[in-house]
């Protein structure tokens, strides 16, 4: 190139990325632990017990659980999402036992409440670890034209509204109904201000789509359907609109915080629903997304660390202010080492 050329190229976006210091300085995107929610599985077990889709994530007794979070609030953790596991005895067509205060999820609740501890515990908000069929409500008599009996939709608000209340009574510091059962945020704001429980936010799995990528995340949780699927209640992925109505009900009803679901593959989504409102926004990196990384890093086709932080920093950058991630422990120790 002649020297009159080089002298006119004045823009040089490079010079800003010349050195670690300057990329760290200009950088606009920052993780930190305390955007992070880590989901935690509890489980009527004697030990911690490893689960065979979902690498380096284990269930947990009420006990381990407790201890395991303090260990992590030590890395810089402070919010955790409770799922509980239930044995089979224990379903039944309505749930029931997602109320009952000896299982799991309530009981690490009050042991959370009670050791004083510096952390936000989130309860999940959902019925169907706990229905023997295994939906997210109680079902139809009849069934629709799917062929199988749909959940009925307002018999699952009133169960919604009840455990929502026994959760925030054990100490449950945010509730997160997952259902996707239309009014859902409204009848559980109605269910907790009623018990006096107006101070519990409600963080709303507002945009969720029924996705083949919460796969993992059923044979963790015991969560699968014994029959059909969700698609009468979770978000077409072919909907590129109707986000927009969903946070529009649930910001009418009350929701405190948003989350979109999945998060890696609907950055679009993210990044729309962050334009529409200025309440926080959650993003959820589920089991499938998680267990891609994973696989492929086991395969040494990528780099773990650095996949996970850039996908991590993508969900950031496309409008997230909390991040829901199986690699929060490993995020928030490399994030204190860089
Ligand atoms: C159930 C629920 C699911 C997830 C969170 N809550 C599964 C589903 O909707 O079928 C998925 C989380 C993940 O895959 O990591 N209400
Ligand atoms: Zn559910």
């Amino acid at each position: 190139m002649p020297q009159d050329s080089r002298r006119n190229l004045i823009h040089r976006p490079r010079r800003l990325r010349r050195s670690q210091t300057l990329r760290d300085l200009v950088a606009d995107v920052r993780l930190h632990p305390a955007n992070l929610i880590l989901p935690l599985f509890v489980a009527e077990i004697d030990r911690p017990q490893t689960i065979d889709a979902m690498p380096g994530v284990r269930q947990w007794p009420v006990d381990d659980a407790i201890a395991e979070i303090k260990r992590l609030i030590g890395k810089g953790l402070r919010s955790f999402l409770l799922f509980g596991v239930t044995p089979q005895g224990r379903k039944n067509a309505l749930g029931n036992d997602a109320e009952n205060p000896a299982s799991p999820v309530l009981k690490t609740l009050r042991a959370a409440r009670d050791a004083g501890l510096d952390a936000l515990m989130i309860a999940d908000l959902c019925l169907c670890e706990y229905t023997d069929h295994g939906h997210c409500g109680p079902l139809c008599d009849q069934p629709g034209p799917d062929g199988f009996q749909p959940v009925d939709n307002d018999a699952a608000l009133e169960r919604l509204a009840t455990i929502a209340v026994a959760q925030a009574q054990v100490g449950a510091d945010i509730v997160a109904p997952s259902g996707m059962m239309d009014g859902q945020v409204a009848a559980i704001r109605a269910a907790l201000d009623d018990a006096g429980h107006h101070e519990v936010p409600i963080l709303s799995y507002a945009v969720k789509y029924a996705s083949s990528l919460y796969g993992p995340f059923r044979d963790a949780g015991g969560g699968s359907m014994s029959f059909g699927h969700r698609r009468g209640y979770q978000m077409d992925p072919r909907h590129s609109r109707e986000w927009r109505t969903e946070l529009r009900l649930d910001l009418e009803q009350g929701a405190d915080m948003v989350m979109v679901k999945p998060a890696g593959h609907y950055l679009d989504v993210v990044a729309a629903v962050r334009a529409e409102t200025d309440l926080p926004v959650a993003a959820y990196h589920v089991s499938g997304e998680y267990g891609m990384v994973e696989a492929a890093a086991r395969n040494g086709w990528i780099d773990r660390r650095e996949a996970h932080i850039e996908i991590a920093t993508a969900i950031r950058r496309a409008g997230a202010d909390l991040i829901v991630t199986y690699a929060a422990e490993d995020l928030a120790d490399w994030l204190s080492d860089r």
